[in-house]
């Protein structure tokens, strides 16, 4: 401790506007993420967890406030982003999706052939390499995208509920996949869900969010062991609890927001 966070996000509001209507997204966020850290941002739909993802991405400008990312590698890229869906190229074959960033930054050839095959042999892609995103299932999609964020190597990885329109076997191989690459790359990451199971399973801490707007009402450090699988989690009392607890917050946020 007392070292400097890798993300810090300081009384950060943002507001949007729309004709003659202003929605506050997120209100006075504060959020030190240290170094290496994987925490999942947890909140009920609607309550600003893409603004603040995308802000941090570069995408919005905060209204108020403002985050550091702190730089170690000079040549490197601050953020690299993984969404819900829509993430490939289509018009590049699996190999050019990943190796896109490092192409478009001019590393070496070989640099950029090196790493691209050592991520897709990390997402058990290496045989589909040629293969073009329409040949592709929604999971083999999502693993493109988690093979050229890593290779990317940026500073640090935003996901935005890379699992959500997975059905629950795949799910659970890339949380596990996911899982993996993270404890040999020690990356930070900053992840959303509405899956509480999914944030017990991949987390070193939870954030919860309020309903809109969107505001940390609650923080859970998760310290079961790792190398970590769901089975472990769903049979861990300690773990049960977390569940009912962050479970019953999103009841009355969710509730709330109704009256
Ligand atoms: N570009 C935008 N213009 C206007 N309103 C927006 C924009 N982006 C998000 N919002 C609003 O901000 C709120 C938070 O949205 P979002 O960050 O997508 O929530 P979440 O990801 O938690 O579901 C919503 O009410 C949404 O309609
Ligand atoms: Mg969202």
């Amino acid at each position: 401790m007392g070292e400097k966070p890798k993300i810090s996000i300081e009384n950060m509001t943002k507001v949007f506007y729309k004709k003659n209507r202003s929605v506050t997204a997120i209100k006075e966020i504060s959020i030190d993420i240290q170094d290496g850290e994987f925490v999942c941002l947890v909140g009920p739909s609607g309550c600003g967890k893409t603004t603040l993802l995308r802000i941090l991405a570069g995408l919005e400008k905060p209204s108020i406030g403002n985050f550091t990312i702190s730089q170690d590698k000079e040549d490197r890229p601050l953020q690299s982003m993984v969404f819900q869906e829509q993430g490939v190229i289509p018009w590049l074959t699996v190999e050019g999706n990943v190796a896109f960033g490092l192409n478009m930054r001019h590393l070496p050839k070989d640099v950029v052939k090196e790493r691209t095959s050592y991520y897709l042999k990390k997402v058990g892609l290496e045989q589909f390499s040629n293969l073009y995103p329409k040949d592709l299932s929604g999971g083999m999609k999502q693993r493109v995208s988690i093979a050229r964020a890593f290779a990317n190597d940026p500073e640090i990885l935003l996901m935005d509920e890379p699992f959500a329109a997975l059905d629950e076997q795949n799910k659970f191989i890339l949380q596990e996949e996911l899982l993996s690459i993270w404890s040999e790359t020690k990356k930070t990451v900053l992840f959303i869900t509405h899956s509480i199971d999914e944030a017990l399973l991949l987390s070193d801490r939870i954030l919860l969010m309020s309903s809109q707007p969107g505001k940390i009402i609650e923080e859970k450090v998760i310290d079961l062991p790792r190398p970590r699988n769901m089975e472990q989690v769903r049979a861990d009392k300690e773990m049960a609890d977390s569940f009912v607890e962050i479970w019953n917050h999103l009841q009355d946020e969710v509730q709330s927001s109704r009256n």
